[in-house]
């Protein structure tokens, strides 16, 4: 089918909506009149400062972000910020704790530990990652810099499903993959980041919103680069930013009023999940991956009783134009991500064609 568009099931980057791809694609060539392209502009000019603080201004909105926080839009993904966070943060007592539900929690520890002590509040490799604790089950040390989690394990396709106490210690978040798919209360943040390649935007960049608060507790050899308080100084302004993924993700967050802001994406994204997740429920062939309590809104993840079925199946969903449905490879099976932009059409399709494939391959 050339020229059509297919259901795109990537864990990132990911899927966006084809109504922000032909505006984009529309303005390509000579933003609003002024006859050059958004990747060409200067980014101290007065056309692109008001795309920044727009953009900047929509997020505030979107997220409710209150004025006791700070927006910084930074290089590096969330990669980048598994550094940062320690850098800024874990000066202010030597220690930190952090929880460990799968792949993505378990590097930002190992990176933390260059740079002080760093203990696990909870782990949940016991279940191969399958579950996430309860508030019960994590231990939160007094003297922590910070209580570190990942809202949402990508690989894994399990979530939290509340906001961890931490009794006041501040709460540092990795949210790359869950990112406005609901409400949340940032007061309570002292730090939330995202690798915008999943809910915001294309890849180069991740979004830090971060408690003021926080701003002056950086370690002395912190590169300037990395630094929360510098680039909070120069408005994430230290060098050339990413332009252009700035300016999708300004696209990406009209999209996203349309919908209903966060309320109205946490309704269709919930109603998502459910179709996926009710089917793996009935299905003789197909089951998920997560704990129930635990399941991904965002990653779905599932598997039939054998390899060769799961790869039997990729293959045949890859030519019916689902793609991407490979799970990670460090646990195999299937995983779809069916993130914001994922349209409800293309997840009540895949479900049509899984009933088929069970059906002729009982
Ligand atoms: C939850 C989570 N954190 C961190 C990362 C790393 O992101 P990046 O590639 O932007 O460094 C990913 C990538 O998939 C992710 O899913």
């Amino acid at each position: 089918m050339p020229g059509e568009r297919i259901y795109n099931f990537s864990a990132g980057p990911s899927v966006l909506p084809l109504s922000v791809l032909e505006r984009a694609a529309g303005e390509m060539t000579n933003y609003r009149g002024c006859g050059m392209s958004v990747m060409e502009m200067s980014h101290r000019s007065r056309v692109y400062l008001s795309i920044f603080e727009e953009t900047k201004a929509d997020l505030k909105r979107l997220l409710r972000v209150p004025d006791t926080h700070e927006i910084l839009f930074m290089h590096g993904g969330a990669t980048f910020q598994f550094s940062a966070v320690p850098l800024n943060l874990i000066g202010r007592t030597g220690r930190a704790d952090y929880a460990i539900t799968g792949n993505f929690s378990d590097l930002a520890a190992k990176e933390a530990r260059k740079y002080g002590d760093v203990g696990i509040a909870a782990t949940s490799e016991a279940s191969g990652h399958t579950t996430i604790p309860a508030q019960s089950e994590l231990r939160v040390s007094d003297g922590a810099s910070y209580f570190y989690y990942c809202a949402n394990n990508t690989i894994y396709g399990t979530e939290w499903k509340y906001v961890p106490d931490a009794g006041g210690v501040p709460l540092v978040a990795d949210m790359s993959s869950n990112i406005l798919s609901a409400p949340l209360d940032v007061s309570s943040f002292g730090v939330i980041f995202a690798g915008v390649q999943k809910n915001m935007a294309p890849a180069g960049m991740a979004a830090v919103i971060i408690d003021r608060k926080l701003l002056d507790s950086q370690l002395p050899y912190t590169p300037n680069i990395m630094s929360y308080r510098a680039a909070t100084d120069a408005d994430s302004m230290l060098n050339t930013p990413p332009c252009y993924t700035i300016y999708m993700l300004g696209l990406m967050l009209k999209w996203l009023d349309g919908q209903g802001g966060v309320e109205g994406m946490e309704r269709i994204k919930s109603a998502k999940a459910r179709i996926l997740y009710d089917f793996l429920d009935d299905s003789r062939m197909f089951r998920g991956c997560a704990a129930a309590e635990a399941r991904s809104d965002m990653n779905v993840t599932f598997r039939t009783q054998r390899e060769e079925l799961d790869a039997k199946f990729v293959g045949e969903a890859e030519l019916a134009g689902f793609v991407n449905l490979k799970g990670h490879r460090k646990v195999g099976g299937m995983r779809a991500s069916i993130y914001n932009a994922m349209p409800s059409e293309g997840v009540s399709k895949l479900v049509d064609f899984m009933a088929k494939f069970e059906r002729e391959n009982r």
